[in-house]
């Protein structure tokens, strides 16, 4: 390394006098601090976008201005500005190269939504950290996940990105994720700093349109939305990214209660706040600041460190400081937070990859994890007669459908590296896999998911009819899901839905293989088939994995972690809602059965509707298995117990069937009676377990009294003495029913 500055080689001497030892790093970071101007603190305040990197960035990169870029691609060009950083910097600080890596890197795995539906968190760890094996390879440390955000309305493009509706199995992923990331040592070359996005509440935003405002009370936002971030931040989350939206008129990139009383005084957090992009300046936009000097100020009052690309910080914190608007404490805590994660990435002592770095994108063994993850997120929706898998009779197949073939799609939201090249299709990978027993018959019929040329309809019923069973593979482009695309309707999009009717005119079985990134509207598709797999965007192996899947190599285990509502009216739909003072019974009067003219009183007085009744398509945590299962023998180690303890439940599950098969047992309890309305149910406990055929286990859950703790009328965590309602079951609707007191 050229090093032309004095200054420089005397810091770069001091911190190599230090081990990375935490208790050094805040000397450390004291005597960098020391060393700086206002200027230079400011710098390292400032991400920029260096997605088309010009010499403004460069220039800007080497005054000391940039403390952190994001969205570079290319290896070469990461290098050089960490180069132009490190040797032609006044103080050599090394830059924090961030990147959206979400659900892979180059191996993409399924969308978020998908790895929740393994509810298997060793699987997506070991997804993430696949992921960080080969982002960092290009010398990127930061990743911009995992996503956290609760997720209960389908209209949002974004949950996609979500692991669905649940505050447990959200929470249970988010750690999963970040600790693959992280590795619990972020000083090793392999790591990335995780990024708990988005604080907070972004998925509840108004009507499912993205960017909208929130109305979450304190409360809610403690019990539903918080618990997820404040898992991951004890799990050691580097970071934290505020979210667009705000919530009842306040945007978070300037929310002092977020970013100050509970991360920093509550939590103790001492990683870096980053704003979501942009959201410093929106905040003009949301009419909270009247230009962009107020919006600097508030932000960084607010407890916000880095400006992700506004930079507001960079052309207004000087003056604000002058101004005493701003303490250069506040400055040097945030200098602080960012220099700390620099240290703890040991981007100092090693700032670029090492030579040594063996690793490899696309190697065998994170293809393998890469199929092993589709497969288990693929959720079984309906397997009437056992159509799937298929029969050694079984000899012509007619694949048909968009989806079959559209390798961009099948990578879905959020994989910017992902390559069209690597991945591998369902019809190839059927053809590849099973063509030397049975042929395949393909007509695509319809190019893409929107599109409404009926053209091909004549030759997919052609194939169809000559085939021994009908394979669609239908669904929703992945652009259709993620950032700002949210949708008012979830019917399939296009023809798809008149393709469907036809195939099934033909009379012969008819197996749907549906890809989206969303649970769809497809109650009536769903009537229509024999056999429904819900694959979401399964990533680069999806082919193989549905392949597998379809000819019984494998067995369905995922569970859906999102429910399926009939028609978007019942959005947001959850199962984990309140009872209300008049629940349905659900044997209610729908829109056919109601008589003329009837007295307003005549149908009774319960939450439901009149043509969607109240149950969903299909409730969170289904899904069908090749296998069937039995549980029985539910037994409590206590039916009472103090606030302090713990009580064992467990029950037997056994594979009645023929064929070998996992199993996602789920634990689910409903407090009677709270200071606060309580859910009718609410998953603390899952486990996936593999029984041979035959077989049978005893799935034993701990359940800690502590586990049942809430914010309720005092908005203090408890947990409040009372009856408890406990299952054990495959899925949010079914299971065996015990009690249990708290005393
Ligand atoms: C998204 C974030 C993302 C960021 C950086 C924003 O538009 O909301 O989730 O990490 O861009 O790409």
């Amino acid at each position: 390394m050229k090093c032309h500055n004095p200054l420089l080689l005397i810091v770069f001497f001091f911190i190599s006098q230090f081990s990375v030892a935490e208790e050094n790093v805040e000397q450390k970071i004291n005597a960098i601090l020391s060393q700086m101007t206002l200027k230079e603190k400011i710098g390292q305040l400032n991400q920029l976008n260096a997605r088309f990197p010009d010499q403004n960035l460069f220039e800007a990169i080497k005054k000391g201005q940039v403390g952190s870029v994001i969205n570079v691609e290319d290896s070469a060009l990461l290098t050089k500005m960490q180069r132009m950083a490190v040797s032609e910097t006044r103080l050599g600080i090394p830059l924090l190269m961030g990147r959206d890596v979400i659900h892979g890197y180059k191996t993409i795995f399924p969308i978020p939504v998908g790895l929740a539906a393994t509810f298997n968190t060793d699987l997506v760890k070991k997804g993430s950290r696949v992921a960080a094996m080969e982002a960092t390879e290009v010398g990127i440390r930061w990743t911009m996940g995992p996503m956290m955000d609760i997720s209960r309305d389908a209209r949002w493009g974004r949950i996609a990105e979500s692991f669905g509706e649940d505050v447990y199995l959200t929470t249970q992923m988010a750690v999963a994720v970040v600790n693959g990331f992280q590795d619990n040592d972020l000083t090793k070359h392999t790591s990335m700093a995780a990024c708990a996005k988005h604080f907070i509440g972004y998925g509840a935003t108004e009507g499912g349109r993205d960017y909208n405002s929130t109305n979450i009370p304190e409360r809610q936002l403690r019990n539903v939305y918080l618990p997820p971030f404040e898992a991951s931040i004890k799990a050691g989350c580097a970071s934290v990214m505020t979210s667009f939206n705000d919530n009842d008129g306040i945007p978070s990139t300037g929310n002092k209660f977020l970013l100050r009383d509970i991360l920093r005084t509550e939590w103790s957090f001492d990683g870096v706040v980053v704003a979501d992009w942009n959201s410093v300046n929106e905040m003009i936009n949301h009419g909270f600041c009247k230009n962009e000097s107020e919006a600097a100020e508030i932000a960084i009052n607010a407890g916000l460190d880095m400006d992700m690309v506004s930079e507001a910080y960079l052309n207004h914190l000087e003056k604000l400081v002058k101004m005493e608007k701003v303490s250069e404490e506040t400055i040097d805590n945030a200098v602080r937070n960012i220099l700390r994660l620099k240290f703890k990435l040991n981007l100092f002592g090693q700032p670029f990859v090492p030579k040594t770095n063996s690793v490899k994108a696309y190697s065998t063994v994170y293809l393998q994890a890469a199929q092993q993850a589709a497969s288990e997120s693929f959720v079984l929706l309906k397997n009437e007669n056992n159509t799937l898998p298929f029969k050694t009779t079984i000899k012509k197949i007619a694949i048909i459908g968009p989806m079959a073939d559209a390798p961009h799609d099948q990578l879905g939201t959020w994989s910017l590296d992902g390559e069209k090249s690597h991945t591998i299709m369902p019809y190839k990978a059927l053809t590849e896999m099973y063509g030397g027993q049975v042929e395949f018959l393909y007509e695509k019929t319809l190019g893409f998911s929107r599109d409404n040329n009926k053209s091909k309809f004549k030759n997919a019923v052609k194939q169809a009819k000559k085939a021994d069973v009908i394979v669609a593979f239908i669904g929703e482009e992945s652009i259709l899901t993620g950032e700002a695309h949210s949708l008012a309707e979830l019917n399939l999009q296009g023809v798809q839905s008149d393709l469907i009717k036809e195939l099934k005119k033909t009379g012969k079985p008819l197996v749907l293989v549906i890809m989206a990134g969303r649970p769809l509207t497809i109650m009536n598709e769903v009537a229509q088939a024999d056999a429904v797999l819900y694959v979401w965007h399964p990533g680069t192996m999806g082919g193989p994995a549905i392949a597998d899947m379809l000819f019984g190599k494998t067995n369905p285990s995922g569970k859906l972690p999102v429910t399926f509502p009939k028609y978007v009216g019942q959005i947001p739909f959850h199962y984990n809602h309140n009872m209300t003072g008049r629940p349905a019974s659900k044997r209610e009067t729908l829109l056919n059965d109601i008589p003329l003219e009837p007295r307003q009183s005549s149908l009774g007085c319960t939450s439901y509707y009149l043509d969607a009744g109240f149950d969903p398509l299909f409730p969170f945590g289904f899904g069908l298995s090749y296998s069937s299962f039995e549980y029985s023998n539910l037994q409590l180690s206590t039916t009472l117990m103090t606030v302090y303890d713990s009580l064992t439940a467990k029950a037997t599950i056994k594979n009645t069937s023929d064929v070998d098969g996992y199993e996602v047992v789920q634990l689910y309890v409903r407090d009677l009676v709270g200071s606060i309305a309580r859910p009718v149910k609410e998953l603390k406990g899952f486990q996936k377990i593999y029984l041979k055929a035959g077989d049978s286990k005893t799935v034993e859950f701990i359940l800690k009294a502590s586990d049942l703790a809430f914010y309720g009328l005092d908005l203090t965590k408890k947990t409040e003495p009372g009856d408890f309602d406990i299952w054990i079951g495959k899925n949010s609707e079914e299971g065996l029913k015990g009690k249990f007191s708290v005393k």
